[in-house]
């Protein structure tokens, strides 16, 4: 019986922090400034109000100037756009964040087009997304940017791999897929309209559960060796939080595998800070 490697994202996520953190400190210390990222929460969805709380915890370790706005739910989208207005003309901020979801009354591509794409450091605006697909990224979203970080730490090499994506959101899965493509990946993307999601799975040497459904992914479907990397944060009614895929079961087939928590999700805080550094480099330049 073979046990799957398991993929430390938190350890992998703290030694990024730290190596941010040494680059922060060489900076100041010639002179410059601190990165500087802006986080913008509408409303009061509880979930999000963690993330927010996480990101901007993240930037104070590793010597950031976070700014935060924190709007009423019932924030006009007149008001949103006045407020990245500012920032994308504020010279002390490098990194526009909008927590994503936005309260329905609000146009989220608006809002998302709106933010200055040198300041884009979740990569969601069109032109980020367009460079991505182009394979001359600047900004690149952070989740699928993480995953890809954790892959090329396994040391094994990706070209010509099967790479099966589960979900194909504009967040995740389509990201996601665009990343695997560029590192020669031969890549599938699975959505909820999938015919047979097993027969895909049997295939796949990498697989990237995206589902947001706990368990989804049945431990039995993961080819033997492969790369399983869930991005799936659920919570069970018992409080416990779970991926998309059946952790225990898949780990006895699987080569290398994420926890939940502790594999992909610290790896998305890592990689925010990651792209406010970067955005920070290229400003100055
Ligand atoms: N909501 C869920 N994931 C994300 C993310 O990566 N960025 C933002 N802004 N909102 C999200």
């Amino acid at each position: 019986r073979m046990s799957a490697q398991i993929i430390d994202g938190k350890a992998t996520a703290a030694a990024i922090r730290s190596e941010l953190k040494q680059k922060v400190d060489e900076r100041l210390a010639a002179g410059g400034r601190a990165p500087g990222l802006a986080v913008i929460l509408v409303g009061e969805d509880p979930a999000s109000r963690v993330y927010v709380a996480h990101k901007r915890k993240d930037c104070d370790e590793v010597g950031f100037n976070s700014v935060s706005h924190d709007l009423p739910a019932d924030t006009s989208q007149e008001e949103l756009l006045a407020l990245i207005d500012d920032l994308n003309g504020d010279a002390a901020i490098d990194g526009i964040l909008v927590q994503l979801p936005l309260p329905a009354h609000i146009d989220t591509e608006a809002v998302i087009e709106r933010i200055d794409p040198r300041k884009d450091v979740d990569g969601f605006h069109p032109c980020n997304v367009g460079r991505l697909a182009l394979r001359i990224p600047i900004l690149r979203p952070c989740t699928p940017r993480g995953v890809m970080t954790l892959l090329e730490r396994t040391g094994e090499p990706l070209e010509g791999k099967n790479a099966v994506v589960v979900g194909a959101s504009n967040i995740v899965g389509r990201p996601m897929a665009l990343e695997l493509l560029m590192a020669r990946c031969t890549v599938t993307v699975c959505h909820s309209k999938t015919r047979d999601l097993q027969a895909h799975l049997a295939a796949a040497d990498i697989v990237v559960a995206a589902v947001g459904i706990a368990g989804f992914i049945k431990g039995e479907w993961i080819k033997p060796g492969a790369m399983v990397m869930d991005v799936g944060i659920n919570r069970r009614e018992d409080g416990r939080l779970v991926g998309d895929v059946e952790f225990d079961s898949a780990s006895e087939r699987a080569g290398w595998i994420t926890p939940v928590p502790g594999g992909v999700g610290p790896m998305t805080r890592a990689t925010l800070l990651q792209n406010t550094f970067d955005a920070a480099l290229r400003r100055d330049s």
